[in-house]
């Protein structure tokens, strides 16, 4: 072959792997697919009834009226989690007042471990606006496929074990629809100022 023809193919295929990638993604942001155009982001978030940390029922219906935060992890996660959590309760320090109109979730993938008492005890490290939630299996699932989140226990060696989960920060707006990923990669004054804009 040629250097020309190889450089040629290498271009349409950087192309095509390009094409796949979006495609990928808008099934990703859609679900199936379905009429990707109509209305792409209603297939993410939705109904769920769980469980605070207060042992009180929490559903969606309670958020409305105010933007929203959602993260799902564990309260066992030695790094993902516990960084993004600092990283959110700065965003809501910064916020000061104005943290009372909005909410953030922590959705704990490992209710075996984490019931409402734990969650309790381990956010008391966090932003006090902070609300650990749970569920049973069912409902947990429900939520987690809501909000195309992957989870999965693993097995440690010492017999223990740890979970893989998806690591995104939802940002949901007062009406409870998906707006975007909310990423914490940026100074907390700035996350804090594309908050206010759906408080
Ligand atoms: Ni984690």
């Amino acid at each position: 072959m040629n250097p020309r023809t190889t450089r040629l193919l290498l271009v349409l295929s950087a192309f095509l792997a390009g094409l796949v990638l979006c495609f990928a993604v808008v099934l990703l942001v859609t679900g199936r697919g379905a009429s990707p155009l109509a209305n792409p982001t209603a297939a993410i978030g939705g109904p769920f009834r769980l469980t605070d940390q207060n042992g009180n029922s929490i559903s969606d219906r309670d958020l409305r009226g105010r933007p929203f935060l959602v993260f799902f992890g564990f309260t066992h996660c030695p790094e993902v989690c516990p960084t993004a959590l600092a990283d959110i309760s700065q965003v809501m320090d910064k916020l000061g007042p104005d943290a009372e109109k909005m909410n953030a979730l922590f959705v704990t993938v490992d209710p075996e471990r984490d019931t409402p008492a734990v969650l309790k005890d381990y956010l008391a490290s966090f932003n006090p606006r902070l609300i650990g939630v749970g569920g049973d299996a069912e409902a947990l699932a429900a939520v987690a496929r809501g909000y195309r989140v992957y989870y999965k226990k693993v097995p440690l060696k010492d017999g223990d074990y740890t979970m893989d989960h998806t690591a995104i920060v939802y940002l949901m707006d007062k009406k409870g629809q998906f707006v975007s990923p909310f990423s914490l990669r940026r100074r907390p004054e700035e996350a804090a100022a594309e908050l206010r804009r759906y408080l």
